[in-house]
C-alpha cells in the first residue's frame, strides 16, 4: 500500500475492516431492550496498520488527508477533534478494560458514506478495536468489542445510542440478516432471501442537522414514558416487555406526546418478530408491510424522519416494481432501503431520483451494496 508509505515512511503489516450496515426493521428500539434485524454491508471502514514504537496513535483519514496524534497517556485531550474522536474513545475505553495497547500508525480508507444513517462511526470504532487487540497480538471476542465499542460512543463521544450498529458491525455475515435480541444479546441469523426482490440503498443527502440532540431528546422521551407506564406495569423492565396489548391497558398514564414516542416502541418490537417469521417463510409481501409500517410510525409517531427522507420513502414506494421502503438509522436526514423487483432496479433508481429531485431539490445517491461479513482482518 504505497500511500501508507507516503503518510507514514514504512509499510503496514496488518488489515482490518469493519462494516456499516443497514437495518431490515427495528428502528429506534435497541436502547429500549426491543428486537432489531440489521445487516453488514460491503460498505466498511478499512485500517492498514503498522506498530510505531512510540506513546502516540497516529490516525490518517485518506478523505480528508488528514491525521490526528492520539497520546496514549491523555486520550481525555481527543474529546473535541472532529477526525480522530471516535478512536480516542475506543482507546479509552480498551485501556479502562485492561487491553494492551501499542503506539501505531493507522490508514484508514472508509467508503460508508458520513452521517448517513448507514453507521460510518461504528464501522470506525469497531475496526479500531479490532486493530488494537490484532495489532498487540490480544485474543478478542467480537460480540465484547462490540459492547465496548458502543461505550465508547456513549461515555466518550456523548451520543447515547444503542448496542445495534456496533453489534451489525462486529458480528455481521455474509447474506444474513441478524435478529438482535437488545436486552439480552442473544442473536441468530436469518437468510437474507429476498426471491424476486433486491434491497436498493438510497441516500437523501439532506446535511444531517442537530442529530445528536434529538436522538438523544429521543431516548429522554422514551424513559419518562417507561418509568410512568411502570406503575400500572411493575414488571416491566423496559418498553420491549410490554406487549400491545398491555399498552393500551396502561397508556392513559402518559401524556399525549409520550404515548406517540411509547406506541411506536411498543408497536415496532411486534413488527419485528412478525417481519423476522416472514422472513423465515419467504413471505416478502408479509415482510415489505412492515417495512412499510414501521417508516410511517417513525415518520408520524417518532418524527425522526423529517421531509427528505418522508420524500424519498414515498417517491420509492410510487415506483413500480418497489413494494416497500423506509428510513433507516437514527433520521433526520440518512438513508432508505427499498425492496424493488429484480429487473427493475435501474429503472427504480432513474425514476425515484427524478421525482425526489423535483420535490426537495436534492439529489439521491443510490449504492451498489451487498450483504458481507461484518470484519475482516489479516496480517500482510
Ligand atoms: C442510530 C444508533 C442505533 C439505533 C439507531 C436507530 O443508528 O446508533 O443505536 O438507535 O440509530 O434505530
Amino acid at each position: 500500500m504505497h500511500q501508507f508509505f507516503e503518510i507514514f515512511g514504512k509499510q503496514p503489516t496488518l488489515f482490518a475492516s469493519a462494516a456499516g450496515r443497514i437495518n431490515l426493521i427495528g428502528e429506534h428500539v435497541d436502547y429500549c431492550g426491543g428486537p432489531v434485524m440489521p445487516a453488514s454491508l460491503n460498505l466498511c471502514c478499512a485500517v492498514y496498520a503498522a506498530p510505531n514504537g512510540t506513546e502516540f496513535v497516529n490516525v490518517y483519514a485518506d478523505d480528508l488527508q488528514e491525521t490526528a496524534h492520539l497520546p496514549l497517556s491523555d486520550l481525555d485531550s481527543c474529546k473535541s477533534l472532529h477526525w480522530g474522536k471516535y478512536q480516542a474513545g475506543v482507546l479509552s475505553v480498551l485501556k479502562e478494560e485492561g487491553y494492551p495497547l501499542m503506539g501505531c500508525d493507522l490508514y484508514y480508507s472508509c467508503s460508508v458514506p458520513f452521517g448517513s444513517g448507514l453507521s460510518s462511526s461504528a464501522a470506525i470504532e469497531v475496526a479500531t478495536a479490532v486493530t488494537m487487540c490484532a495489532l498487540a497480538g490480544k485474543e478478542y471476542d467480537l460480540k465484547e468489542l462490540a459492547v465496548l465499542c458502543q461505550k465508547a460512543e456513549n461515555t466518550f463521544c456523548g451520543v447515547n445510542c444503542g448496542i445495534m450498529d456496533q453489534f451489525a458491525s462486529a458480528m455481521g455475515r455474509k447474506d444474513k440478516a441478524i435478529l438482535l435480541n437488545c436486552k439480552t444479546l442473544e442473536y441468530e441469523y436469518i437468510p437474507l432471501e429476498l426471491g424476486e426482490y433486491e434491497l436498493i440503498v438510497a441516500n437523501c443527502k439532506k446535511p444531517h442537522a442537530l442529530v445528536t440532540s434529538k436522538y438523544n431528546e429521543r431516548r429522554a422521551e422514551v424513559d419518562e414514558a417507561l418509568a410512568l407506564l411502570q406503575k400500572e406495569l411493575p414488571s416491566a423492565r423496559c418498553l420491549a416487555d410490554i406487549t400491545p396489548g398491555e399498552f393500551e391497558r396502561a397508556k392513559h398514564v402518559l401524556p399525549p406526546l409520550l404515548e406517540q414516542r411509547a406506541r411506536h416502541v411498543v408497536l415496532e418490537c411486534a413488527r419485528v418478530r412478525e417481519a423476522a417469521a416472514a422472513l423465515r417463510m419467504g413471505d416478502i409481501k408479509s415482510l415489505a408491510r412492515l417495512i412499510n409500517a414501521s417508516h410511517d410510525s417513525l415518520s408520524k409517531l417518532y418524527e425522526v424522519t423529517g421531509k427528505e427522507p418522508d420524500a424519498l420513502a414515498y417517491a420509492a414506494r410510487e415506483t413500480d416494481g418497489c413494494i416497500a421502503s423506509r428510513m433507516i438509522g437514527a433520521g433526520f436526514g440518512g438513508c432508505t432501503i427499498s425492496l424493488v423487483e429484480r429487473g427493475k432496479t435501474e429503472a427504480f433508481k432513474k425514476a425515484v431520483g427524478e421525482k425526489y429531485h423535483a420535490a426537495t431539490g436534492y439529489e439521491a445517491k443510490f449504492y451498489d451494496t451487498s450483504i458481507e461479513d461484518g470484519v475482516t482482518v489479516y496480517k500482510l
